[in-house]
């Protein structure tokens, strides 16, 4: 197969784990309150363990999203996915991914906000597609040539999506 076609399958493979990643930008700012997951504690090193950027409602409704995304990808093209378990581990891990994102992000004493190229990118997708590689393993389709493209593809569209939030106003910084 065309590394094009395998691209666009991967794409839409990891599709949940996109949305799973995007919608908590989008949905919480019409919240009011906001919870951190981390309850406002701090680490060890005295700065706050993931900071008031991860947010249960952010969570929720990231999973949600990855959900839902997933769950209509699978009742259209039913083959495309093994099992359903995929779907919610595409989901669980870009979330997890995320908040352990915000983690080491503290620990290096960036604020919340500040950016920290490739792991604001990167880090939902490597620990969504590691926590599949680990338990359902990877589908056979997913070679290292297609793994690479997906997160080129993914770290432009990361880029410029959040760019185009900034512009329309959706978000407070340009990443
Ligand atoms: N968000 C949330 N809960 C999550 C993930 C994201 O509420 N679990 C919301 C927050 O409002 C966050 C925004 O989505 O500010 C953008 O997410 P992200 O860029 O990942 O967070 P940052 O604000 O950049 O924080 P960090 O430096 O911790 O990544
Ligand atoms: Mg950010």
């Amino acid at each position: 197969m065309k590394l094009e076609i395998r691209l666009v399958e991967a794409i839409l493979y990891v599709l949940p784990a996109y949305c799973a990643n995007g919608a908590p930008v989008l949905f919480t700012r019409w919240m009011h309150v906001l919870h951190p997951i981390d309850m406002g504690l701090r680490f060890i090193d005295g700065r706050r363990v993931l900071g008031d950027g991860k947010t249960f409602e952010g969570l929720l409704v990231g999973v949600a999203s990855g959900l839902t995304v997933g769950l209509g990808i699978y009742a259209i093209v039913p083959q495309f996915y093994r099992t359903l378990v995929e779907v919610m581990l595409l989901t669980v891990g870009a979330m997890a991914g995320d908040v352990l994102g915000a983690f080491i992000k503290r620990r290096m004493g960036l604020n919340r906000g500040a950016p920290a190229p490739v792991l604001d990118q990167l880090s939902f997708l490597v620990t969504a597609l590691l926590l599949i590689y680990l338990t359902v393993g990877l589908p056979g389709w997913l070679n290292a040539e297609t793994l690479l493209g997906i997160a080129a593809f993914t770290a432009l569209l990361h880029v410029g999506t959040n760019y185009g939030a900034y512009k329309l106003g959706l978000k407070d910084r340009p990443w």
